[in-house]
């Protein structure tokens, strides 16, 4: 059964998705809103677009008629999703997923309040004088980010009053909402953060990745390595949030759920509905499928009969340093001579100071202390520089 795939999104995590989906023989239709973009790369054909446009999605979804529909960001008129699943096209994981999950107001109070599941305290505020007693109620250190934004866009943290005002101006410049609405967020004190990859089958039960620790830096992540170091029964506490959430937002595929594990246990933060930046470590060969072949398997509703870890792993991400196109690589013969290790470089057309560029990936044989992996990883990425022609 050849179907033809529209992919929402042409980045880097795209780019491995659809190498997965073709080695399974599928058609694939990249999307972006510029050319040359990592998963254009390898699709089968590619259409440029602005993917918040509704009239513009919809020009494209009459054109391709697709039969499923694989969001790879956040940003795209997801309304429109529910009338693509009305028409019988399978939105991916669900439109109601992905509408969700774009909105942290909707995702967070589904989780806290009709889940009861356990987050970091929050409240709302749309106007720089409700922030005042927002935020002395939630408490000092806390977090501000958009409603809508990704990628720690938007985001910062308040120490202090006189942040208060600061932090209402960097969300409101960054957050891609129509409302300018905030969340804030008490500061959780973790002692480390996972992302537990979820995979809802169409005929299966829901099965659960290693859980995969990670590092961020200015909201993006800087090395991930599966599995995390965590016990047992904190595993088990987050696959049951997991579990949950993930069965009410519905329908098929693969989920990054993230968490924090604190001293007293696991506290759930947010959700993708589609395969994690930090999951890229399953490139390394971690899993007996990546969380790409495994999104296309859950997607195409093929059995999947385990997830088995094969070996530990780490990840360590390639990033640009100015802006700027025709981006190139130095230092890659110096990367890759180190054994048990590999690399991607996603082939964007053009960089900017931060811009993930590629990762280096490192793994060792269960039982190898994975932190091991981890210093592999950065030291190979250390010897990576991005330059422009
Ligand atoms: N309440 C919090 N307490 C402590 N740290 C936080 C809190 N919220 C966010 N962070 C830190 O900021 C990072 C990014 O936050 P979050 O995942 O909410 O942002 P995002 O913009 O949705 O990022 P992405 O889309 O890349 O996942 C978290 O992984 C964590 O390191
Ligand atoms: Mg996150």
């Amino acid at each position: 059964m050849v179907k033809k795939i529209l992919l929402l999104g042409s980045g880097e995590l795209g780019k491995e998705f659809v190498i997965a989906a073709q080695r399974l023989g599928q058609n694939v239709v990249a999307v972006d809103s510029h050319e040359g973009a990592p998963a254009m790369q390898v699709a089968d054909l590619f259409e440029v677009i602005d993917m918040l446009n509704g009239d513009a999605l919809d020009k494209v979804v009459a054109k391709h008629k697709p039969d499923l529909i694989v969001p790879e960001i956040e940003a795209i008129r997801t309304e429109r999703f529910y009338d693509y699943e009305k028409q019988g096209i399978q939105v991916v994981p669900s439109a109601k997923a992905a509408n969700f999950t774009m909105d942290r107001r909707a995702i967070r109070d589904l989780a806290a309040k009709d889940l009861g599941i356990r987050t970091a305290k929050y409240l709302y505020a749309g106007s720089l004088e409700e922030m005042y007693t927002v935020v002395e109620e939630v408490g000092m250190p806390c977090v501000v980010k958009p409603l809508m934004s990704s990628s720690g866009k938007g985001q910062s943290i308040i120490k202090c009053e006189a942040d208060i005002e600061k932090a209402w101006n960097i969300a409101g410049s960054k957050g891609r909402g129509d409302s300018g609405d905030v969340i804030v967020e008490a500061f959780v004190k973790f002692t480390s953060e996972i992302t537990l990859l979820t995979v809802s089958q169409k005929n299966g039960p829901t099965l659960f990745c290693p859980p995969i620790g990670h590092i961020q830096e200015r909201g993006d992540y800087q090395q991930s390595w599966q599995p995390a170091v965590i016990s047992d029964a904190d595993v088990k506490a987050a696959q049951d949030m997991a579990r949950k959430v993930t069965q009410e937002l519905g329908g098929a595929g693969l989920w990054g759920v993230e968490f924090f594990i604190c001293e007293d246990g696991v506290v759930f933060s947010e959700l993708s509905p589609r395969p994690h930046d930090t999951g890229m470590v399953t490139l390394a060969g971690t899993q007996n499928f990546s969380e790409f072949e495994l999104h296309c398997r859950a997607v195409l509703g093929l059995p999947i009969p385990e997830i088995t870890l094969e070996r530990v792993g780490a990840s360590a991400v390639i990033l640009a340093h100015k802006e700027g196109t025709n981006p190139y690589f130095e230092g890659l013969e110096k990367a890759a001579i180190y054994p048990k290790s590999d690399l991607r470089l996603f082939g964007k057309p053009t960089s900017r100071e931060y811009r993930r560029m590629g990762i280096t990936l490192a793994y060792n044989s269960i039982g190898t202390d994975v932190f091991i992996c981890v210093d592999q990883a950065k030291e190979m990425a250390a010897l990576v520089t991005v330059k422009n022609k």
